[in-house]
C-alpha cells in the first residue's frame, strides 16, 4: 500500500509539473507574432513613454486625442498604434527616465520630442527622423543685452530642463560655469524664472520655447550659428526591428502625404505660434 501510494504520488508529481512545463513553453513560444521583441506589450498594447510637458509635441489637456493626451506625437503615435492594430498606452514619466524605459523593456517606445545624439545611440535605436528643431534662449520681453548665445556666458544666469539637449548644450557645448546654470523637471517650471526675474535666459526647444514664451509674456532670441538644428526621433529597445521597421513605414507615409506638416501648423496654432 505504502509504495503504491508514493508510487502514484510521484507519478502525480511527475505529471503536474510536465503539465507546467508544456504550459509556461506555450506561452513563451507561441506569443502574438508582435510580441517577440517586445515584451513589454500584451499583444494588443502599444506602450508609449513619454514626458508630456513639451507643447506642442505632448501636453495633458481635458480632452485629449489618447485619453488625457495630446499633441504632435501622441497623434503620431496614435497612428503607428492604430495601422499596427493595437491601442496606445501612454506612460508619463520624468524625461531624463525615458531611455532607461525603453531599453529595459518597460516601454515599447519613447516618442518625446526626442533629439537623436549620439550618446542615445549608445542605449536605444532611432528611428527616421520627423522634425527638425533647435534651441532657442526664452529671454525677458524688454531683454537687450542676450543677442546671441556667447552672450550666455557673461555671468548671465541661466535655465535648462535637465537631460535634455539645452541643458548638454549649455553646460557642455557653450560651458556656461555651473554656478550659473538652474535646473528644473519641466520648461514650464524654469520658464517662472525668468518671469520673475530670478533667470536672464532658458535654453529649450524651438517650439516649445516659442510656445512658452507666448503664454508667458516674454520673447525668444534665435543663434542658429550657435545652435545646431537637431532631429526629432522615436526611440525602440536595440535591436526592435519589427517595431522599427513599422514606425518607419508610418513615419514615411506622415511624411510623403503631408500628415506632418499638417500635425505641425495644427498643434503650433494652437498654442499661439507659427512654425
Ligand atoms: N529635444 C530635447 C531632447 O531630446 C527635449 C525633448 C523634451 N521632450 C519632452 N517630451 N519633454 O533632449
Amino acid at each position: 500500500m505504502k509504495t503504491n501510494f508514493k508510487k502514484i504520488t510521484a507519478i502525480l508529481a511527475a505529471a503536474v509539473l510536465s503539465t507546467a512545463a508544456l504550459a509556461s513553453c506555450g506561452g513563451s513560444d507561441a506569443p502574438a507574432p508582435e510580441t517577440t521583441s517586445a515584451p513589454s506589450t500584451n499583444g494588443d498594447e502599444l506602450i508609449m513613454g513619454t514626458n508630456a510637458a513639451f507643447q506642442p509635441f505632448e501636453y495633458v489637456t481635458e480632452n485629449g486625442l489618447v485619453d488625457i493626451y495630446d499633441g504632435i506625437d501622441v497623434a503620431i503615435a496614435k497612428k503607428i498604434a492604430d495601422e499596427s492594430g493595437k491601442t496606445l498606452k501612454i506612460e508619463d514619466m520624468e524625461f531624463d527616465g525615458l531611455i532607461a524605459a525603453v531599453s529595459t523593456g518597460k516601454i515599447d517606445m519613447a516618442v518625446a520630442g526626442m533629439t537623436v545624439t549620439e550618446e542615445r545611440k549608445q542605449n536605444v535605436d532611432f528611428s527616421d527622423t520627423y522634425y527638425t528643431a533647435s534651441q532657442v534662449m526664452v529671454v525677458p520681453a524688454d531683454n537687450e543685452d542676450i543677442q546671441s548665445a556667447e552672450d550666455l556666458k557673461n555671468g548671465k544666469l541661466v535655465g535648462v530642463v535637465l537631460g535634455y539637449t539645452g541643458d548638454n548644450i549649455v553646460t557642455d557645448t557653450l560651458g556656461v560655469s555651473e554656478e550659473n546654470i538652474t535646473r528644473a523637471n519641466r520648461g514650464i517650471d524654469i520658464v517662472q524664472d525668468v518671469k520673475n526675474g530670478k533667470l536672464d535666459a532658458v535654453v529649450i526647444d524651438s517650439a516649445t520655447g516659442k510656445a512658452l514664451a507666448e503664454a508667458n509674456g516674454l520673447k525668444v532670441v534665435e543663434d542658429p550659428a550657435a545652435f545646431e538644428s537637431e532631429e526629432y526621433a522615436i526611440a525602440v529597445k536595440k535591436g526592435n526591428t519589427e517595431l522599427l521597421d513599422q514606425i518607419n513605414s508610418v513615419l514615411a507615409e506622415m511624411k510623403a502625404n503631408g500628415e506632418i506638416e499638417e500635425l505641425a501648423v495644427k498643434y503650433n496654432s494652437e498654442v499661439g505660434i507659427e512654425e
